[in-house]
């Protein structure tokens, strides 16, 4: 993957401002709430019969920072995403046989909660073009070891 330097800049000021208990959290919730089949991964997770339950189980909360806060690591290695996540790619998919396909689902509950407590001013679009293409490759690293 290549990055120009405004993709570069774009994705570490964003990064730098966002609160991985924050976001991390609400964009786990939103995924268990949108795309309910998901649940069926997180069943050592306790209660997640409905959105009530979902947004005020504290193991969804710690488990959304946890994997938020996995994206650091990516940020750090811009140009070696998809060695990074080589054993996190084997783990999902031999030991917690996630369906790949729900990685993309995510990616798109962090954009939203990242869309949603940022103002135009601090997510323009050109920083939107710039995480969406950040997300997809740490998509993709995750996809690498499923065969
Ligand atoms: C565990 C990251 C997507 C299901 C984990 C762990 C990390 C992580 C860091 C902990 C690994 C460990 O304990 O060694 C990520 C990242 C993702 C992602 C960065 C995408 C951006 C998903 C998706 C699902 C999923 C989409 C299912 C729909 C799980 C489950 C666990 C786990 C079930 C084990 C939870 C537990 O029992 O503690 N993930 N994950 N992950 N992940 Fe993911």
């Amino acid at each position: 993957v290549e990055w120009t330097d405004a993709e570069r800049n774009a994705i570490l000021a964003l990064w730098a401002k966002i609160d991985v208990a924050d976001i991390g959290p609400k964009a786990l919730k939103r995924l268990l709430i949108v795309f309910p089949w998901t649940k069926r991964y997180f069943t050592s997770f306790g209660n997640l019969s409905t959105e009530v339950a979902i947004n005020s189980n504290d193991k969804v909360s710690a488990h959304g920072k946890k994997v938020l806060s996995e994206l650091d690591k990516a940020v750090k290695n811009m140009d070696n995403i998809k060695s990074v996540y080589s054993q996190l790619s084997v783990f999902h998919s031999e030991q917690l046989h996630v369906d790949p396909d729900n990685f993309r689902l995510l990616a798109e509950c962090v954009t939203v909660e990242v869309g949603a407590k940022f103002s135009s001013a601090k997510f323009p679009p050109g920083f939107q073009a710039a995480w969406t293409k950040f997300l997809d490759v740490v998509v993709a690293a995750l996809r690498k070891q499923y065969h």
